[in-house]
């Protein structure tokens, strides 16, 4: 299982490209486009949106019920992955993953014009709106595809209440039913050889005792539950999240490997206390390169935050750690790392704040730890880190009392420092 330890683009798809090798199947459980995973092999650069990034590898790739499926881009994805020669005819969709439809990005948009200064910062991918319609038991599901008449009737009821909503909510623009079945019936045609029941697949992979790897998009601290709410995502991004996002039991998850950056970042709007001020924010988002995937947003960018990583350990129950990007810290003197909140009263506390008010008053309590100029991209192995890098590593490790078993040093497949053998870090 790997996961995001922060609020998404941690270098979740580098990690899972790398251990994918060592697996037999690579499977998403949650979210939809609003996911934009980069991976970077033989200088090829690849981004994924619906994809599983085992795809590379040719991996069995699965996409379970808990995600949401934009028709539209999984069409784009399939026609430019598999023009590329990756083989896009090993991927499977679940039937019950959720359909986003065209409503459901304008509602998005609309939704985030009205809030104002109060808007979340979605990706505006219709992500909100289309689980929000799976929990009213309004929504349209891959399944309903395979049916022409079942999908135009759909169509047609969802149509008739979100046409009054556009129109009268959100003064936008209403959506014509003809021009719409047809052109989702075209997508039926396209998507129908991939949908499967990938949750007696993953299960029938697992008694054979193949590898699964499971694959989470986002972050913890995106997660609809335990996030820093309403600045989340709609869907489950824990590890905990790929049992019901799939369709197995919890016991049938053994290792989970949190993915974090060696700083951090955050794309939209919500508190984010480690933030930096100043110069060093623009410096780190330009040796980074943070600009979002998806929506190309510049992202916020801060010190490495260790009580909101301990607080991911606790989520997610993390059994190692993968530092992703240490080499773009290479050129600060110093290097602050928050080891703690000082909250509105004063008191200082490591533990993430349970109530919105603390944690949005929070202030961060920094330990500097000395930074290493010398470029990590060349490094080859962890005895080849400068010593405040590999120091600055013990440090987290110790923190948060969890091994770091791989170590990022550039955006390559390759530029990667493992603990241990790969084979090994991914059977857990
Ligand atoms: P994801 O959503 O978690 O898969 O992450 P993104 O792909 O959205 O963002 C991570 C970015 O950092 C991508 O552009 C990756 O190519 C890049 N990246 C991943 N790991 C490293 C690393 O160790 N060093 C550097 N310099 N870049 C990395
Ligand atoms: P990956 O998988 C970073 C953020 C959005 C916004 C909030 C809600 O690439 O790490 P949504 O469109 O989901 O309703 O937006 O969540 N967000 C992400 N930020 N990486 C992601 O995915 C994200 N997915 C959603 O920026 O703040
Ligand atoms: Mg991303």
């Amino acid at each position: 299982m790997i996961v995001g330890a922060q609020w998404g683009d941690e270098g979740k798809g580098k990690i899972v490209d790398l251990l994918a090798q060592s697996s037999d199947l690579v499977c998403r459980y949650n979210g939809g486009p609003n996911a934009g995973h980069t991976i970077v092999a033989d200088g090829e650069t690849y981004k994924l949106r619906h994809m599983p990034s085992g795809i590379l590898w040719g991996k069995e790739c699965v996409i379970g019920a808990g995600c949401v499926v934009d028709p539209e881009v999984f069409v784009e994805e399939l026609d430019d992955l598999g023009g590329r020669g990756l083989p896009v005819d090993r991927v499977r969709l679940s039937g019950d993953a959720h359909l986003i439809m065209p409503w459901h990005r304008a509602i998005d948009r609309g939704s985030e014009r009205r809030l104002g200064k109060l808007k979340i910062g979605t990706t505006r991918r219709g992500i909100g709106p289309t689980y929000a319609d799976k929990a009213m038991r309004l929504g349209i599901r891959v399944q309903d595809l395979l049916d022409a008449k079942i999908l135009r009737q759909k169509i047609e009821v969802a149509l008739a209440e979100k046409n009054v909503w556009l129109e009268r909510v959100y003064g936008s623009e209403t959506i014509e039913l003809e021009e719409l079945a047809e052109r989702y019936e075209g997508y039926a045609q396209r998507l129908r050889p991939y949908i499967s029941d990938t949750s007696l697949l993953v299960d029938r992979a697992l008694r054979e005792a193949r590898f699964v790897l499971f694959e989470g998009a986002h972050g913890t601290l995106l997660d609809i539950d335990h996030g820093t709410y309403p600045f989340v995502t709609s869907s489950s991004t824990l590890a905990g999240g790929a049992a019901p996002g799939l369709g197995i039991g919890p016991t049938r998850i053994d290792s989970v490997l949190g993915v974090a950056k060696a700083y951090v970042t955050r794309v939209g709007e919500g508190p984010f206390p480690t933030e930096i001020d100043g110069p060093d924010q623009e410096r780190v988002r330009d040796l980074g390169g943070e600009f979002g995937t998806v929506t190309g947003r510049v992202r916020r960018c801060g010190w490495l935050d260790l009580v909101a990583l301990r607080y991911a350990a606790r989520l997610n129950g993390f059994t190692s750690l993968a530092l992703t990007k240490l080499d773009v810290l290479s050129s600060f003197d110093e290097l602050p790392v928050c080891t703690r909140y000082r909250l509105p009263d004063g008191i200082e506390t490591d533990e993430f704040p349970a109530h919105q008010s603390d944690f949005h008053h929070a202030r961060p309590v920094y330990e500097t730890l000395p930074g290493w100029t010398e470029p990590l991209d060349e490094v080859e192995d962890l005895h080849g880190l400068p010593d405040a890098a590999r120091a600055y590593v013990d440090f987290v490790a110790r923190e948060l009392d969890v091994e770091v078993c791989l170590i990022g040093t550039g955006a390559e497949r390759e530029q990667v420092l493992a603990a241990r053998e790969l084979d090994a870090i991914a059977r857990g």
